[in-house]
């Protein structure tokens, strides 16, 4: 068998057409999905009478065998094999003689390829969830058993205030839990059938769209033959959704950088998640945190990229949108990488809570304490910010101790010595959300609830 279009065209191609033409080397990961399709299609082609249902029976069951064959890795690729749609419906050809040629009645690659594609990122996405959720698991049990652990909070990376280490974990949980309700929105515009849209226009034969979209367990039909063969929307937002995750990731993968380093030493990494140097003995290198902080800069070239490819593309489909996949499965196959890696390394990390407390416990981290202290006492907060900064300022330049510097000032009671005990800064933190005792009580109930929303969202 020659290429689909023999009819039309003179025949041979160059080899440099085929080599950039070509996309079965990415492309065959679709294989799955694009059997379901094939199948889903010819038994709607047998339900409308379209094609005999003994043809039909001939080509489910050589769809069956070359998923079989490509599974056991015995499928043998042929070079006119230009990608994983020509493949099979070649190898079907082969098998099912005569009927096979009929496997394609009503239907184009562009829809058919659309239809794999959605299928795939569904699935891509309902995994990616659940590694989302591993992780978000790893970071509330380690802040469960955090107690009342504290470290400094930092802006600018300069410390700012104590906050407790289970407050700092559970931030990170947050933004996952907004990439996990992405992946479920993604997911929603994703769950929409191309199939039956032929190349572009629809079918002068009576096929049945729908009754191909609830087999295949789509949630909707498409409503545009045009749309439906050019619409990648849902690429890129899975891009997209993945790039961002990204940027969460490689937030948390910096920290555990600089958390391990020796200058803080807030952290010891599992040996399992780290690597030894070939030439200094003594080093321990967070290879994974760094990985997971580098990864995202390959999915957001992946986004921009493909929105490249897709800015200026004419209605309906362009051999353009063939460069849709790559970014898409690199994207995932990223991600999914670093997600389990730093669900391993969050299971088993150890906190170094004497290092934390020390570097929290310093007396200017008590400075806007202080502030509010007067502000309690009927002091403008701007004049308070002004005496308490100036207090700071005398401390550094002449060298004496700030907590002195505060006892010796008239505006201070001998109450304000309770203000430099390093535990209080957070009990005196009383407001919803805050690192207070209680306020992180109620965060873990929240995200524990929301463990639980998320759950049922993907049981659905
Ligand atoms: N390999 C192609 C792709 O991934 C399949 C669709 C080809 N359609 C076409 N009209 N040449 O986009």
């Amino acid at each position: 068998m020659g290429t689909l279009w023999e009819g039309r065209l003179s025949g041979g191609t160059t080899d440099a057409l085929k080599a950039l033409n070509d996309s079965l080397a990415i492309d065959k990961r679709l294989y799955r999905e694009d059997i379901l399709g094939s199948i889903a299609h010819v038994e709607m082609l047998v339900s409308v009478g379209l094609i005999e249902e003994s043809d039909g029976a001939l080509i489910l069951d050589a769809l069956k065998i070359a998923e079989e064959e490509i599974a056991s890795g015995s499928f043998v690729f042929q070079v006119e094999d230009e990608d994983i749609h020509t493949a099979l419906e070649r190898r079907v050809t082969e098998i099912a003689g005569a009927a096979g040629a009929r496997m394609h009645t009503g239907r184009s690659r562009n829809d058919q390829v659309a239809t794999d594609l959605r299928l795939w990122t569904l699935k891509s996405l309902d995994e990616l969830a659940l590694l989302v959720m591993s992780l978000q698991k790893a970071l509330i049990q380690q802040a469960n058993n955090a107690g009342e652990t504290r470290l400094p909070g930092y802006t600018h990376l300069q410390q700012a205030q104590p906050v407790l280490l289970s407050h700092h974990l559970l931030a990170h949980a947050w933004a996952l839990s907004r990439d996990f309700e992405r992946i479920i929105e993604t997911r929603s515009r994703t769950d929409v059938s191309p199939l039956g849209a032929g190349a572009l226009a629809g079918s002068s034969l009576p096929i049945d769209p729908l009754m191909t979209s609830e087999s295949l367990g789509f949630s909707e039909t498409f409503k545009n033959s045009l749309d439906a063969v050019s619409d990648r929307d849902f690429v890129a937002e899975a891009i997209f959704v993945n790039a961002l995750l990204g940027v969460h990731l490689s937030r948390i993968g910096e920290e555990l950088v600089l958390w391990s380093s020796e200058e803080f030493e807030f952290v010891d990494i599992d040996d399992e998640y780290t690597t030894g140097s070939s030439m200094l003995p003594q080093k321990k290198n967070p290879d994974v945190a760094e990985l997971a902080r580098a990864k995202t800069g390959r999915i957001i070239g992946n986004l921009t990229g493909f929105l490249t490819v897709l800015k200026g593309l004419p209605l309906t489909y362009n051999k353009d949108l063939q460069e849709d996949k790559e970014p898409l499965f690199d994207s995932f196959d990223t991600n999914s990488l670093v997600l389990t890696a730093l669900t391993g390394i969050f299971n088993s990390i150890s906190f170094n809570e004497e290092k934390m407390s020390a570097a929290a416990d310093k007396p200017f981290s008590m400075a806007i304490d202080l502030a509010e202290y007067l502000v309690h006492k009927g002091m403008p907060f701007r004049e308070a910010h002004a005496l308490i900064g100036g207090l700071v300022r005398t401390s550094i330049d002449d060298k004496k101790d700030f907590k002195n510097l505060v006892l010796e000032n008239d505006n201070f009671g001998p109450e304000i010595e309770d203000f430099f005990k390093p535990e209080m800064a957070i009990k005196r933190r009383i407001t919803p959300g805050s690192t207070g005792l209680e306020a992180v009580e109620v965060q873990k109930d929240l995200i524990e609830k929301r463990l639980e929303t998320q759950s049922a969202m993907i049981s659905r």
